[in-house]
């Protein structure tokens, strides 16, 4: 008979201790995350040194690696999850969703295929239906859940190269792409760089991207299309990660089906502005696309990392994400989750998405969304009192500001981010140097903004009177 190695590590009765332990250390995490230093304490960062040692020659109790863990990581983390961190575009956690990911987390699903894990085959499936009924898109579109954006507008761009490819009578899965039929790719000159990198990984070339012209918020001009054919694929933007901008998109599909183009939407935030009656019409248009990526990290506040990609034709997206023949990986009668990846094994990250999505539901989701652009509004208000230039419309949750030159905005920024009570980022925005502030987490409070008003500003005149 098998008995139970003493090994702590497989110990039933300590795993129960471990996590009730672990469950206490997040809960004091959370609780005091938004009452510390937004960016980690440099002695904090200094401390990270203690984890380098050579592989350990014998093993550890696992409580003593757990507090170990939260004595020199914990520290060392931005509080991302405060309210005061306007960093990028980082989402916060909903505690719903980190609930169902520590609960996820004890399930250790692969998602991959349905009879690996049922749950996670299902939940996959709602939630990939849920965000097309949130956002407006055709509801029988298909989807697949990945770590984010990037990886949305790789799987998404993938399903339209195969797709056009094949128009052509060229099946890039089989034959790849040598010798392939040229694909023409346009973009807006304010194209997400990750949207460059997907390209590129895709075989289809950052150089051989058409920049089209934008406008001061960063919006393609529709005016400005070269000429389009079937045989081209045109990516626009739901929000701009800078000014929250979003294209033309009606303009743009409406002169891109015309040729036979296939048009991608890069909404890795924006495209959430959709669930608002307030904010719903900048998405005009944008459902008349054949594919699109979003992120539910971003806005949703769904814990990392979930991306979104979907896509209108179904087929082509399981078409080139379909596995050849493994004997050992057919798939069942019903939907399985990794034909519609790159990935097989992965996570399921569908069980946060699902979670948050229900909690929050359209009227919360939509509350979320206008919340967090009230909050940019009163940034953009309290700057412009102050004096400050903002730099952009502020139509969504992005605000720019500049502080005067680019040496006093690097300056003021700098010393935003060692003051401790927020965190912004910084940019070159058309040339000028800005302070990015990206209002993305469900934990902003009014007083949140306040605080981290008050400490912009006075990073602001510091700097003004250290220059006369
Ligand atoms: C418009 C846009 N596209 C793509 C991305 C990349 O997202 P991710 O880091 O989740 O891959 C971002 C990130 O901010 C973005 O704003």
């Amino acid at each position: 008979m098998l008995t139970k190695p003493e090994n702590p590590v497989v110990n039933e009765r300590d795993s129960s201790t471990l996590l009730t332990r672990a469950a206490e250390l997040a809960a004091r995490y959370v609780n005091s995350a938004s009452e510390r230093a937004v960016a980690p304490k440099e002695t904090a960062v200094a401390a990270l040194q203690r984890f380098h040692e050579p592989f350990p020659d014998s093993g550890c109790d696992p409580e003593k690696v757990l507090a170990f863990l939260d004595e020199l990581g914990s520290p060392a983390t931005v509080a991302t999850t405060g309210g005061r961190y306007f960093g990028f575009v980082n989402g916060g956690t909903l505690p719903t969703s980190l609930a169902a990911n520590w609960l996820a987390g004890a399930w250790d699903q692969n998602a991959a295929l349905r009879v690996m894990s049922p749950v996670a085959a299902e939940l996959e499936e709602i939630a990939i239906r849920w965000v097309c009924e949130a956002l407006g898109l055709p509801p029988d579109s298909a989807g697949g859940l990945v770590t984010g954006a990037t990886m949305a507008n790789f799987t998404s761009l993938a399903a339209a190269r195969s797709a056009l490819l094949a128009r052509e009578g060229w099946n890039v899965v089989e034959d790849g792409l040598f010798h392939a039929p040229p694909i023409e790719v346009v973009a807006g000159v304010e194209v997400h760089a990750s949207l460059l990198k997907a390209l590129s990984l895709l075989g289809l070339g950052r150089k051989r991207l058409n920049l089209v012209e934008v406008d001061e918020q960063g919006r393609m001009r529709a005016d400005k299309l070269p000429k389009l054919s079937r045989n081209t694929i045109v990516c626009i933007q739901a929000g701009n990660v800078n000014t929250g901008a979003f294209d033309p998109a009606s303009q743009i599909c409406e002169a891109a089906h015309q040729q036979g183009a296939w048009v991608h939407v890069d909404g890795a935030f924006g495209l959430w502005a959709g669930v608002s009656p307030q904010y719903r019409h900048l998405l005009n248009g944008f459902e008349k696309a054949d594919s699109w990526a979003t992120d539910a990290h971003k806005w949703p506040n769904v814990s990392y990392d979930c991306g979104v990609a979907i896509v209108r034709d179904a087929e082509a997206l399981r078409t080139c994400m379909e596995l050849s023949s493994a004997a050992y990986l057919t798939p069942g009668a019903k939907r399985e989750p990794m034909y519609y990846t790159p990935e097989c094994s992965r996570r399921a990250r569908a069980v946060e998405l699902w979670a948050a999505l229900k909690s929050l539901g359209r009227p919360g989701m939509a509350e979320l969304v206008e919340r967090t652009c009230a909050h940019a509004r009163r940034f953009a208000a309290g700057l412009r009192a102050a004096g400050c230039r903002v730099l952009n419309d502020v139509v969504i949750n992005q605000v720019l500001v500049s502080f005067g030159d680019s040496s006093k905005t690097q300056d003021v920024i700098r010393s935003v981010q060692e003051e401790g009570t927020c965190w912004c980022g910084g940019t070159v925005w058309q040339g000028k140097t800005a302070m990015r502030i990206s209002v993305s987490s469900w934990a902003t409070t009014d007083d949140d903004v306040d605080r981290s008003l008050e400490a912009i500003l006075r990073a602001a005149r510091i700097i003004e009177a250290a220059s006369n």
